[in-house]
């Protein structure tokens, strides 16, 4: 039996602009897994087990399923036919939640099936193998998720280049707050594209600034000066906002964040919907998280992101 698992991630600042190549951070989120297991079973087959959409299907090329899709292309770039048996897979991460649950699951079934066919893949083929199925979930991903999830360390990212891990001297005390609203994705990029045709000159302008304010916050996150990067979240939510992605739930836990007593606090991932993040002094974690709850936050995680 073989057995691996892919962490969450969560986008630090830097989105949407990044749809437009400007630069993003992303850091993962350890504690929060998806894990897949190969069984070897005699028949020929490989059959597939989604246990928490409780989905079942035998692979084959003429699936057009993204987790099928990646199969194939890993099969492919490993130069094997299926092992005969049972993958099984299951998540922690909430499905839709802008916690990369669809990259963690494909990432922890490639990595599986590497390991039962004895042959590792390096994070840069995982995260091209991923994206094959992220395309088909999410219309034109940055790559921002796939990319951060192979690697399992923060990510510089620019769209295009080659991805730039980097180290964290200190643990970033992040405060990650769901607000039970879901959006799509696809739907909310499409709407800033959509804005940024129409005004073109306007767009434009948020995404530089959204670029200057990344660029500062690495300099920040590497020495890890906390209130420099509480302040340059705000000033990214602020941008966000400008952008039309944030909405009166995200902007109501934003405040809450910040009234008890975070360094700063934005929303994470597309928008109009799904997760805020606040940067929190830990002396002020527990209040942080309980003005988050009476805001409306349906679950909040606290997790240091660790170097
Ligand atoms: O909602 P998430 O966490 O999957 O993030 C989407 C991030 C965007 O920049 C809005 C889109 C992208 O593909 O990078």
């Amino acid at each position: 039996m073989d057995h691996a698992s892919a962490c969450a991630k969560i986008i630090l600042c830097g989105e949407h602009a990044v749809v437009y190549t400007r630069p993003a951070i992303a850091v993962p989120i350890h504690d929060l897994r998806a894990h897949a297991t190969f069984t070897p079973q005699a028949g020929g087959a490989l059959h597939v087990h989604l246990e928490d959409l409780d989905e079942r299907w035998v692979w084959s090329t003429h699936l057009q399923h993204p987790l099928a899709v990646v199969i194939s292309h890993t099969l492919d770039t490993l130069g094997q036919t299926p092992p005969s048996g049972m993958l099984q897979v299951r998540s922690d991460i909430p499905i839709g939640g802008g916690l990369g649950s669809s990259a963690a699951v494909a990432t922890a079934v490639v990595r599986v099936l590497a390991q039962a066919l004895h042959h590792p893949l390096p994070p840069d083929e995982v995260a091209r193998l991923v994206y094959e199925g992220e395309k088909l979930w999410h219309g034109t991903p940055s790559g921002i998720d796939n990319t951060v999830i192979a690697y399992e360390q923060p990510i510089w990212f620019v769209k295009g280049a080659p991805p730039e891990p980097f180290e964290l001297s200190h643990p970033i005390p992040l405060v990650i707050a769901d607000s039970g609203q879901a959006a799509a994705t696809r739907d909310v990029v499409a709407y800033v594209r959509q804005q940024w045709e129409a005004q073109k000159a306007r767009y434009e302008a948020l995404f530089d600034a959204i670029g200057h304010v990344v660029h500062r916050a690495r300099d920040a996150l590497v020495r890890a000066d906390w209130p420099e990067l509480g302040a340059l979240l705000n000033e990214n939510h602020y941008l966000l906002e400008q952008m039309g992605v944030s909405s009166p739930q995200l902007d109501a836990l934003v405040q809450a964040a910040r009234e008890a007593g975070a360094w700063g606090a934005k929303l994470a991932g597309a928008g109009w919907g799904g997760n805020v993040i606040a940067l929190a002094p830990p002396s002020r974690a527990g209040e942080i998280v309980h003005a988050l709850r009476r805001a409306g936050a349906q679950h909040v995680y606290t997790t240091g992101v660790t170097p």
